[in-house]
């Protein structure tokens, strides 16, 4: 085997181990959602943090794999009509995704969710087992290359959808979601800030709090002041990045 093909063969590895995390986080995910719907105390939490991680995770790295693994992988006789597939599963799982943010209702979560889970698996299973191994196995592509140009683009998109956040943040209210940002905020001034904005909140309306640490001490503070007036969802849990959504529910 030559260099490229070494190469390609390492970087199937890399892959296979980047398609078995999404699929496990999504998993682990997916199944806190569920746990969480048999208890009248905690139903609902973790579909954020769910909903966050596709978002961030998985269709980040669905469009960067159309940018570049799919753009050449169509240019192959024998896999342009599964491509055409695959993109089409990618945007089923964007609708899916919608729609577990979108509507208001446990079982149509469970429904959502399963479907999303069993659709991602089969996805990724063809991904490994027919278009990468077809990619890897043509001398004339060089796979590792590919991967490295997916990767940075995968980077690039994350980044973007990071600053999305902080310019909401930037932008207060005018925008839909309000971000708290504490983590450059003197800690005496967090929690001051955090009740004034939660305080502005009409009944329905919510922010997002982002910190550096899980900010469990502030829930109990909540739950002490506004007892039934907010909800908390995770939307990340670290381990360096913590955001929370609290809502003013009444
Ligand atoms: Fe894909
Ligand atoms: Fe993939």
């Amino acid at each position: 085997m030559g260099t490229i093909g070494q190469c390609n063969t390492q970087a199937l590895k890399t892959m296979y181990g980047h398609h078995e995390e999404l699929v496990s986080g999504v998993l682990q995910r997916t199944s806190r959602v569920l746990e969480n719907l048999q208890s009248p105390t905690s139903f609902g939490e973790g579909l954020g943090e769910l909903v966050f991680y596709i978002e961030r995770e998985v269709l980040n790295h669905a469009k960067a794999e159309e940018e570049t693994i799919y753009v050449l992988a169509k240019t192959q006789l024998a896999l342009a009509a599964i491509i055409d597939e695959m993109i089409q599963e990618h945007e089923k799982i964007s609708v899916l995704t919608r729609s577990l943010k979108e509507v208001p209702s446990g079982p149509k979560w469970i429904v959502y969710a399963l479907e999303l889970n069993s659709l991602f698996a089969s996805h990724v299973t063809k991904e490994n087992v027919v278009v990468l191994p077809a990619l890897a196995r043509d001398s004339s592509i060089d796979l590792a290359q590919l991967l490295h140009e997916m990767h940075g683009n995968f980077e690039e998109r994350l980044s973007n959808f990071e600053n999305k956040g902080q310019s909401k943040d930037n932008k207060g209210k005018a925008a839909d979601e309000q971000v708290v940002d504490v983590r450059t905020i003197a800690p005496r001034s967090r929690h001051e800030l955090i009740f004034s904005t939660f305080c502005e909140l009409e009944p329905g309306e919510s922010f997002v709090l982002v910190n550096d640490h899980d900010p469990k001490p502030l829930r109990y503070q909540f739950q002490a002041e506004f007892t039934e007036s907010f909800s908390w969802d995770y939307l990340e849990s670290g381990p360096s990045t913590w955001r929370v959504k609290i809502r003013r529910t009444n």
